[in-house]
């Protein structure tokens, strides 16, 4: 499974909260893995692409949403977490469109982590976690703090502060981080083509 996209968390009918992501490298990352041969479940936030038949698309809209595709997509042999899942949600979303007035509060409480969850789950977690970090500054650090507390086992780092990659562009550089504290750079180039990189370590790793 590859999860990608942004989530929209609603405030009313009409209004979410949502981010940035594209989903431009989940969806490579999954034309990547079913190129390969492996049999791929793409869950999606909202996003303008398309993908071909051969991946099965679950089409999700919230974080709620995705995070049960998940589960029900499981179990899997390996599972990629590319999704930029909001990590608020708010707390009571209304029935009725909010009308204008002169201050509006709206109180957010966190979303489930599902990535964190699936691979702290002892019966549930897959072979091979692989987790993504955008951070703006101090990768690295975050980066390695992100493979510590999920649990993941490879960690894909990318510095979304800079413009030529990252978020809308087909371009992307990006630092994996491993387990046993080894990290490997895929330098700036198309996204499809990290992703056949990223493929291949996951054919290697698997053999
Ligand atoms: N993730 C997830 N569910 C969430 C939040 C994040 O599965 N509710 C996953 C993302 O898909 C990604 C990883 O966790 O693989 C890291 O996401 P990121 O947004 O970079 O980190 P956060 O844990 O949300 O931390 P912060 O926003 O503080 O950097």
């Amino acid at each position: 499974i590859v999860t990608a996209g942004p989530t929209n968390e609603y405030i009313d009918p009409v209004r979410f909260i949502t981010n940035k992501s594209s989903g431009k490298q989940g969806y490579e990352i999954a034309k990547s893995l079913s190129k390969k041969g492996f049999d791929t479940t793409l869950i999606s936030g909202p996003t303008n692409l398309e993908i071909n038949d051969s991946i099965n698309l679950i089409k999700v809209e919230t974080a709620e949403e995705m995070f049960q595709a998940t589960l029900q997509s499981l179990p899997v042999d390996v599972a990629i977490f590319s999704a930029a899942v909001g990590d608020y949600k708010v707390k009571e979303t209304s029935q009725l469109k909010i009308k204008k007035q002169g201050r509006l509060n709206i109180e957010l409480e966190k979303n489930v982590d599902i990535l964190n969850y699936i691979s702290n789950h002892n019966s549930l977690r897959p072979k091979l976690v692989i987790g993504f970090a955008a951070e703006t500054n101090n990768l690295e650090n975050y980066a390695n703090k992100k493979l510590n507390e999920k649990n993941c086992d490879w960690i894909v780092a990318n510095d979304v502060s800079n413009k030529k990659i990252g978020f809308e562009s087909d371009f992307n550089e990006v630092s994996i981080f491993y387990k046993d504290n080894k990290t490997d750079k895929l330098k700036y180039k198309p996204k499809s083509e990290i992703s056949d990189e990223l493929v291949e370590k996951i054919i290697n790793h698997l053999n």
